[in-house]
């Protein structure tokens, strides 16, 4: 794994951004796999700066949405579709979009395409993928499965009074790991102990992020979350 760390998380975006700045003006026409949550809203918010900037063109790429509570609708605040949409999506000036709903349609879309070219992702508290919780192998397949209790609790500083869905759905790691590239996001002292876990233990199901070491991954991270 190629590891670039920033010393804090505006610094990592901007890294985070060239890395994919770069990919894109290699190919126009990019497939990425496109996590939510917390720790990549200022990658996206830096690239959606530079294309309005008009330093930067992403209007041919497809944005795959990665996870999905089960049973929420678009219009519900907690709807990953539409976090997705509103933060990178609509600001970068994507058109093309494959939405996670069932999971044989999403592995014909993603076959269609010839397989992703690049997966954004974060790391879990429990070293979770997407919602691949621990234990998932690397062939899990992209499935409806229960949120654990660790993903329910990191969830909820998400929605605040509203409750964290108990199910979910997911790209399999069989997706995640074929992906031509993968980028790991890590911001914060709290990811710490478990970033250091999945660049140095097994690789184990029983840590989903560790199973990345064996693709072509880049690691970029703040110091609160290695040094
Ligand atoms: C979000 C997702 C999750 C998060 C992970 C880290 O689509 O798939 O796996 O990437 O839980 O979340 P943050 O970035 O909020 O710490």
């Amino acid at each position: 794994a190629e590891l670039n760390i920033q010393p804090d998380s505006q610094a990592l975006a901007t890294a985070a951004a060239d890395f994919i700045a770069e990919q894109v003006r290699a190919n126009p026409d990019l497939s990425i796999l496109v996590a939510t949550g917390n720790t990549p809203m200022p990658t996206y918010a830096e690239l959606a700066r530079r294309v309005r900037a008009g330093e930067l063109e992403m209007n041919r790429v497809v944005a795959v949405q990665l996870d999905e509570y089960l049973g929420v609708a678009e219009d519900d605040p907690r709807s990953l579709w539409s976090w997705m949409l509103r933060s990178f999506v609509e600001p970068l000036g994507i058109r093309r979009t494959v939405k996670l709903e069932d999971p044989r349609t999403f592995e014909a879309a993603i076959a269609a395409l010839g397989g992703l070219d690049l997966a954004i992702l974060g790391l879990g508290p429990n070293g979770h993928l997407g919602f691949n919780e621990p234990p998932s192998p690397a062939d899990a397949p992209t499935r409806v499965l229960e949120l654990t209790p660790e993903s329910l609790a990191s969830n909820a500083a998400y929605w605040g009074e509203l409750p964290v869905p108990r199910q979910a759905i997911t790209a399999g790691m069989d997706i995640i790991l074929a992906a031509r590239k993968t980028l790991l996001l890590v911001s914060g002292a709290h990811k710490r102990a478990v970033l250091r876990s999945a660049l140095e233990d097994g690789p184990t199901p029983d840590l989903p992020a560790s199973l990345l070491r064996r693709t072509p991954l880049t690691v970029v991270a703040d110091e609160a979350a290695w040094v």
